[in-house]
């Protein structure tokens, strides 16, 4: 058998409403955003960002996130997550009834100015009064780091400074550390890198890993990292995101595809495929776009050939 070292359950982490949301040219209203995440739980999804605290100047499409999390149909077992920059967004987050929150930062000095308006280590100073409260409030905090391959503005990205700022994030007190490929430039040989020179540093079952599909190499490096021990991967439904701060850059990998892929390898997940597909599709259509999914198309096309 050639697939070895593969894990027996993967845990996704559902990005859609918040990465791909804020990415859209068209406004999702608040109503038709709760249905999207009502959707995502019901398809078995045990931990859904669903929105962002950030400044609404910044980023309008997140500006509904505190009615989004007052109207959520909340499911027992499902943690409903948003980003929080600062503590302003962390207060607001802790006022909308968040279970989660998660930091942000990045690997790429250009990307933290231009995505959070402020240098590295700023960043990291702003997190610390976030991860008290947090403690205090008793809310997990989820850590990203961005730019973990490459950089929009900086180009290749060293895999140590990417373990320095994820080893910080974790000494902080982050459940879990989320490892972005925000423009998705990575392939198997450079995340494996990456991967390895944070394994390091901090544990591989705090890890997670988040691509962008930009290149086309999401899947696979997905693959490449569950055979380094990952377990638990971000992915956005029908392929939906990217960072309005890192021009050129696609949506995640689609967690259509993501699912597709675990079945295939006979790994486990609790996801049902067919309201995922539902959920994916219903998004799409309110967006008035096709997934970038290939599956989604592929078994919309296939139904739409049976009803005929
Ligand atoms: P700033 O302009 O430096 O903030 O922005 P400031 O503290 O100087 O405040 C300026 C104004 O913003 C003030 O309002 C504040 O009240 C307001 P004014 O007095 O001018 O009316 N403000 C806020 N309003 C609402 N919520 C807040 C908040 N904070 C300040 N939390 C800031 C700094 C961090 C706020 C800004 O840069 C920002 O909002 N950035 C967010 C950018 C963003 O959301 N990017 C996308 C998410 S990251 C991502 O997608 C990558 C990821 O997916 C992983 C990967 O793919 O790599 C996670
Ligand atoms: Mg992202």
């Amino acid at each position: 058998m050639v697939m070895k070292n593969l894990p027996e359950w993967v845990k996704i982490v559902e990005v859609g409403p918040r990465d791909g949301l804020q990415n859209e040219k068209t406004l999702i209203s608040a109503d038709d955003k709760v249905a999207l995440i009502n959707k995502l739980s019901e398809a078995g999804l045990t931990t859904i960002e669903s929105g962002s605290f950030v400044s609404p100047k910044w980023v309008p499409q997140m500006a509904t996130s505190s009615e989004v999390f007052q109207k959520i149909n909340r499911t027992q077992g499902v943690s409903y997550a948003a980003l929080t920059p600062n503590m302003k967004g962390f207060e607001a987050a802790l006022a909308a009834g968040v279970d989660e929150v998660a930091i942000f930062g990045a690997a790429s000095e250009s990307f933290s100015q231009k995505n959070i308006n402020c240098s590295i280590a700023e960043s990291l100073a702003r997190f610390v009064p976030i991860m008290s409260a947090a403690k205090a409030a008793n809310i997990p905090v989820r850590g990203y780091v961005s730019c973990v391959v490459g950089c929009p503005y900086e180009g290749n990205i060293s895999p140590e400074k990417v373990a320095e700022v994820a080893e910080k994030l974790f000494a902080m007190g982050c459940y879990e550390i989320s490892l972005g490929d925000t423009i998705g430039t990575g392939t198997v040989t450079s995340v494996q890198k990456m991967l390895q020179a944070v394994m390091a540093k901090v544990p591989t079952e705090k890890l997670a890993v988040h691509f962008h599909d930009t290149y086309g190499q999401a899947l696979t490096n997905i693959y490449a990292a569950l055979q380094l021990g990952i377990k638990v991967v971000d992915s956005a439904i029908a392929g939906l995101g990217g960072c309005p701060y890192a021009k050129g850059a696609s949506g995640n990998v689609a967690t259509e595809d993501v699912i597709y892929m675990l079945n295939g390898l006979n790994i486990n997940h609790h996801i049902d495929f067919d309201k995922l597909l539902t959920a994916g599709w219903y998004i799409s259509d309110k967006l008035n776009k096709v997934p970038s999914s290939k599956v989604s198309n592929a078994y919309r096309a296939k139904i739409a050939q049976c009803e005929r």
